[in-house]
C-alpha cells in the first residue's frame, strides 16, 4: 500500500558542510512508510500543509514560564523569532523545556541545571528539527540550553530575554540584585528603615528581563555572544526594548540559513571559541558562576577547560567594562555604547578571529562591523566611561582569579575586582560554620567571637554537600560588625555566590568539604592566609595535622535516596569539572573532528 506523502526532496545542503546530507526532518516526514504517514497526518492536525512540511523545521526551545520573571519576555521573543523563521522559508514549531527561576526554585537552582540541560538535549534530539532557536535568560537556563544544544549538535543559535530596565529610586539607578543585597545589609545594620525597603521593593524591578547588572545572566548572555552562539549585539539589548524583538526576528531568519548550511554547535563552540568567551568574561568583570558553566558547556563538546586556563587568560586580559557589581554602570549603559561587540572590538588582538559563529562568518568578519569609539564625537567620552580602552583599562588584569593551596588543592575562585583591595592579602583566624542552619543561628549573636580580621568559613555547601552548590558563599557580615561600620570580610566556602554579589569572597573550594576536601578540616581558631596576587589560599596547620583531621572525616548521609536528587548525588562532578554529570561529558575525538570541519567551512 502506498500513502499520500509530501515531496521528500531534501533541502539543498541541509545538515552538513558537504551539501549532500538530507535535513533531519526528512527522517520523520520524508519516507513512504506508515511512520511518515502518521507524522504528516498528525502535524496536519495542527493546520499545517505539505508546503509547511517541505520547509526546514525550526524548533523554538522556549524556557518561558510564569514562575520565572527573567524569562517572561520570551513569550514575545518567540513570536518575533517565528516571524523571522517564516520570512526565511522555515517552519517554526515552539516547544517548552524546563525553566529555572533563580530566586524561586528550591532548594537550589544549580541542582536543576543538569536536568534542564538533559531536557533540552533530549527534546532537540528526539524531535524532527533541522535547527533550533534557544530562548533563555535567567542564570541557569542559558548554560543549560548551551550544554544541551552542544550535546544534541543540531544547528542552533541563542536569543536571551535581555536585561531589565534600570530600577529607579530617588534619582539613583537600582540594580538587581546588587542593590537587594546592599540595602538589605544596611537594613540589618539599622541604617535603612522598613518603609524605605518597601519603597525599594516597588522600584527595583521596572520591567521583565533578567538582572540588569553584570550578574550571572548578563555574563552568560555575553559569553554566548562571545562563543559565537548568538548574533552580535544581542546580549545587552534591554528586555522591553523594541530592538530586542527586531533582533529576535533577525535570529529567526538566521537559524533557517544555519539549518540549510548545516552549521552545528560543535563547529562553533571550539576550544578557541571558549578562550574568546573567557577573555570576554574577564573583560566585563563577569560572574564567578561562568567558570563552572563554561567548563560544563565545553565538557559536552569534549573540550577541556582547566581552571588554570581561566587564570592564565585573566592575567593577560584587561578589565574594560565598568559594570556593577564590580563597577559603576548597568546593562542599559553597555547597550547604549555598543554592547558586547564594542568590548570584543577592544579585545580583538587577544581573540581568536578565525572562530566560526552563527552569522556564518568568523569573529574577525563580524568585528569588522562592530562599533568603535572613532568618529563618535562627544559621545566617545560616554563610551569610554562605560567601556575602557585596552590601552587604559580599569585594571590590567581580568576580573577573576584562581587560587591554589592546601585548602583548595583542586582550585578556588575569587572575583577580585569586586573585593576590598585591603583584604586581597590577608591573614586571620577562622570562624567556622558547618551548615546554613548554624550560620543563621549564630551570625547575629551579640556574643559571637568575631572581629573584622576574622575569616568566615562555611562548610558543606558544595555540589554533593548542600547538595547543588547553592549561592550562599557571600556569608552575611555579623550584625555586631555591621554596627561598627564593617561591610566586608574574607569569606571562604565550597558554595557559589550570585553574580550580582560583591566582597572578598572565595568560592568553589575544591574538592568540597562534604566529600573530605581540606575545607572540612578547618576548625574555629585556625589561621588562614589569603594571597590573591600570588594566587594562594593556605590553612596554616601542619600537613600531618591536616591529614589527621581529614582521616576523621565521615561522609554525610545522602540528602536524597530516590529520583532526580539521587541521580544528581550519584553522578555530579566537582566545580572544576563544571558540576555536570559524569555520563554526559562529550568525546574529545568528536570535538577534534568538529573543529576540523569548522576550519573547512572557513576556507
Ligand atoms: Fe534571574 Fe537574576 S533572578 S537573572
Amino acid at each position: 500500500m502506498t500513502f499520500p506523502r509530501p515531496n521528500p526532496a531534501p533541502v539543498a545542503g541541509a545538515g552538513t558542510t558537504s551539501g549532500t546530507f538530507r535535513r533531519r526532518g526528512e527522517a520523520w516526514y520524508g519516507s513512504n512508510d506508515v511512520a511518515s504517514f502518521i507524522h504528516r497526518a498528525f502535524t496536519k492536525a495542527m493546520g499545517y500543509d505539505d508546503d509547511d512540511l517541505d520547509r526546514p523545521i525550526i524548533g523554538i526551545c522556549n524556557t518561558y514560564s510564569e514562575l520565572n520573571h527573567c524569562n517572561h519576555r520570551l513569550k514575545d521573543v518567540a513570536e518575533a523569532v517565528k516571524r523571522g523563521v517564516l520570512q526565511a522559508g522555515g517552519l517554526p514549531l515552539e516547544f517548552p523545556t524546563i525553566s529555572i527561576g533563580e530566586v524561586f526554585v528550591s532548594p537550589s537552582s544549580m541542582l536543576f541545571r543538569n536536568l534542564a540541560a538533559m531536557d533540552t538535549e533530549e527534546m532537540i534530539r528526539a524531535q524532527p528539527l533541522d535547527g533550533v532557536v534557544l530562548l533563555a535568560a535567567c542564570d541557569k537556563t542559558t548554560p543549560a540550553q548551551l550544554m544541551g544544544a552542544g550535546s544534541a549538535d543540531v544547528p542552533a543559535l541563542m536569543v536571551t530575554s535581555g536585561p531589565m530596565l534600570n530600577g529607579r529610586y530617588e534619582g539613583q539607578d537600582l540594580g538587581a540584585c546588587t542593590d537587594c543585597r546592599r540595602y538589605w545589609t544596611e537594613y540589618r545594620a539599622g541604617a535603612v528603615t522598613a518603609d524605605t525597603m518597601r519603597e525599594l521593593e516597588n522600584n527595583l524591578a521596572r520591567s521583565e528581563g533578567h538582572c540588569m547588572v553584570m550578574g550571572t545572566a548578563s555574563t552568560m548572555a555575553a559569553c554566548a555572544e562571545a562563543l559565537g552562539m548568538m548574533l552580535p549585539g544581542g546580549a545587552a539589548i534591554p528586555a522591553p526594548d523594541s530592538r530586542r524583538l527586531r533582533f529576535s526576528e533577525a535570529s529567526g531568519r538566521q537559524i533557517v540559513k544555519l539549518a540549510r548550511e548545516g552549521i552545528r554547535p560543535s563547529q562553533v563552540m571550539t576550544r578557541e571559541a571558549f578562550e574568546n568567551a573567557i577573555r570576554v568574561l574577564h573583560a566585563v568583570g563577569g560572574s564567578t558562576n561562568a567558570v563552572v558553566h563554561l567548563v560544563a558547556i565545553a565538557g559536552r563538546l569534549g573540550v577541556e577547560l582547566p581552571l588554570d586556563l581561566f587564570d592564565e587568560l585573566s592575567r593577560t586580559t584587561p578589565w574594560l567594562a565598568n559594570l556593577r557589581p564590580s563597577g559603576k554602570f548597568q546593562m542599559e549603559a553597555l547597550f547604549e555604547v555598543g554592547g558586547v561587540p564594542l568590548v570584543m572590538k577592544e579585545l580583538e588582538p587577544l581573540l581568536h578571529g578565525d572562530c566560526l559563529t552563527v552569522t556564518g562568518q568568523t569573529v574577525r568578519q563580524n568585528l569588522a562591523a562592530a562599533p568603535t569609539v572613532e568618529g563618535r564625537g562627544t559621545f566617545a567620552e560616554r563610551i569610554r566611561e562605560v567601556v575602557a580602552s585596552r590601552a587604559q583599562p580599569l585594571d590590567a588584569e581580568g576580573g577573576l582569579a584562581i587560587l591554589r593551596g592546601n585548602l583548595c588543592p583542586d582550585g578556588a575562585v575569587i572575583k577580585h575586582v569586586a573585593a576590598s583591595p585591603n583584604l586581597l592579602k590577608h591573614r586571620g583566624k577562622a570562624l567556622v560554620f558547618g551548615s546554613l542552619a548554624e550560620l543563621a543561628s549564630k551570625i547575629d549573636d551579640p556574643d559571637l567571637d568575631v572581629t573584622a580580621d576574622t575569616v568566615l568559613v562555611l562548610q558543606n555547601q558544595g555540589p554533593v554537600g548542600a547538595p547543588g552548590m547553592p549561592e550562599v558563599g557571600n556569608l552575611p557580615i555579623p550584625r555586631k560588625l555591621l554596627q561598627q561600620g564593617i561591610r566586608d570580610m574574607v569569606r571562604i566556602s565550597d558554595a557559589r555566590m550570585s553574580g550580582t554579589s560583591f566582597g572578598t569572597i572565595v568560592l568553589h573550594v575544591a574538592p568540597e568539604s562534604a566529600i573530605g576536601g581540606p575545607l572540612a578540616a578547618v576548625r574555629t581558631g585556625d589561621e588562614i592566609e589569603l594571597d590573591v596576587p600570588n594566587r594562594r589560599l593556605q590553612l596554616l596547620i601542619s600537613d600531618d595535622e591536616l591529614a589527621r583531621r581529614l582521616a576523621e572525616h565521615t561522609l554525610p548521609a545522602p540528602a536524597y535516596r530516590r529520583g532526580y536528587g539521587r541521580l544528581f548525588l550519584d553522578h555530579v562532578l566537582q566545580a572544576p569539572q563544571g558540576c555536570d554529570f559524569d555520563f554526559l561529558l562529550g568525546d574529545p575525538e568528536d570535538a577534534r573532528r568538529a573543529a576540523a570541519m569548522s576550519k573547512d567551512l572557513r576556507t
